[in-house]
């Protein structure tokens, strides 16, 4: 009888690599291995041999920053979806594409099973099995990681000791990385001590402020319906356009983040992130909101930015909900075209200039000179209608207290008390 096919989502680190070995000896299937290249530069290298050493039967690696960056990162950074006011989400926004092709791969193969190199007390976890319920529900998932019987890194060596998987012979990274186009994520290791300065040798992809350049530099961004289209009166497309960011922000030490962070599991965890490019974008686009979004329209846009960012952060990126946010979004960004500098030095990021066809800012009315074209004598009215309700309310409230005042000396004088 032909065996079970799994496809399993594949990056080639050690978990990984002993899961090809497992999953064929304690679940008696096929390994298909599935690795997605969202701009992991690290990570991809000897990745084919690696899969196919340690056993698969066959190897997908498929490049996804393209669809990365238009499809999951854009849409985001246009909702500004910051997860608790401060995280780009690059690993949140990963995992439901990496999902999907999970998804796509074992439909093209007939495989039964999809599964991944999470552990049971993450967020990706989440974030992979909803969404491949949602794209493929007859899909069955396996977690390796939350039954097998290693309860160490030294015991997932010995293993893969035993049936001969090579496992990179460099000395252990105290920390564990995930790394996209987007941003690294870092945990493990000293800095699970949130009193503890993360080392140097902690960060991946940013100098350190301190020994960033003595000079600023100032980058001009375009964006094109809420989306940047160039840097520096360059045109890029989208990979090549973060790519060259991160390389710009990074030397500056931009982008480090140091999070204490809610979990979706209930745990609290201290978590460092480097998002150099993600961090630029944000601020970016947000100061040409600024200028060019209708207050209320501004104001609702950091409403629905702080759910949108949950949504993510959740693992509910194919939900109705999420659809539902990205048409208010784009109907927002429609003006969101304009050009955008920003001044980065020694970590921190300043806005320098800002400008845009649609831009709402009217130099006649908010300026204090004789150019002045604001309706002075209109506020008089304005504020009377404005402040009619509170006006009200206050009216009310020392009427009653003056009454009930007013009852109290009355009694205090039949009874002969003098009032205090
Ligand atoms: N806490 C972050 C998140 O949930 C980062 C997770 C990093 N994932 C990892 N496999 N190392 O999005």
């Amino acid at each position: 009888m032909k065996k079970d096919t799994v496809v399993l989502a594949y990056s080639g680190g050690l978990d990984t690599s002993v899961m090809v070995k497992w999953l064929m000896e304690h679940k008696g299937v096929d390994v298909i291995t599935a690795t997605g290249d969202l701009g992991q530069k690290k990570e991809l290298q000897g990745v084919q041999t690696k899969a196919y050493a340690t056993g698969a039967v066959k190897v997908y690696i498929k490049d996804l920053k393209d669809e990365f960056m238009k499809d999951y990162v854009f849409p985001s950074l246009k909702a500004g979806a910051l997860y608790e006011q401060t995280y780009p989400m690059a690993t949140s926004l990963g995992r439901p594409l990496l999902a999907k092709m999970l998804v796509d791969i074992a439909r093209k193969e007939g495989a039964t099973y999809v599964a991944h190199g999470c552990t049971g007390k993450g967020n990706d976890q989440v974030r992979f099995e909803v969404s491949v319920a949602a794209l493929a529900p007859e899909l069955k998932v396996l977690a390796p990681l939350r039954e097998w019987e290693f309860k160490s890194r030294e015991e997932e060596i010995a293993y893969a000791r035993k049936n001969n998987i090579t496992v990179a012979a460099t000395v252990a990274n105290p920390y564990s990385i995930d790394e996209n186009l987007w941003g690294t994520a870092i945990e493990c290791g000293v800095i699970e001590d949130p009193m503890i300065e993360p080392p140097a040798d902690a960060y991946q992809r940013t100098v350190a402020p301190e020994l960033a350049p003595d000079k600023p530099e100032y980058v001009e961004i375009e964006f094109a319906n809420g989306v940047p289209v160039g840097i520096g009166g360059t045109r890029l497309d989208p990979v090549s356009l973060v790519f060259t960011l991160n390389d710009i922000a990074g030397a500056h030490g931009v982008g480090r983040i140091d999070l204490m962070e809610n979990r979706l599991v209930g745990i609290k965890s201290r978590e460092i992130y480097e998002a150099p490019a993600a961090t630029v974008l944000h601020f970016a686009h947000l100061e040409l909101e600024r200028l060019t979004l209708d207050r209320s329209v501004f104001h609702m846009k950091n409403q629905i930015a702080a759910q949108y960012a949950d949504l993510v952060y959740d693992g509910l990126w194919f939900s109705p909900l999420k659809s539902a946010f990205d048409a208010f979004v784009d109907e927002t960004q429609k003006t969101v075209t304009g050009t955008v500098i920003v001044k980065l030095f020694k970590g921190g990021i300043a806005i320098a200039g800002r400008k845009s066809v649609f831009s709402l800012y009217n130099t006649n009315l908010a300026t204090y000179t004789s150019e002045d074209t604001f309706d002075h004598k209109a506020s008089e009215g304005f504020i009377k209608i404005f402040g009619l309700p509170v006006k009200t309310y206050h009216h009310v409230q020392q009427t009653v207290a003056a009454e009930a005042r007013e009852e109290k000396e009355q009694q205090s004088v039949l009874q002969g008390v003098p009032v205090p």
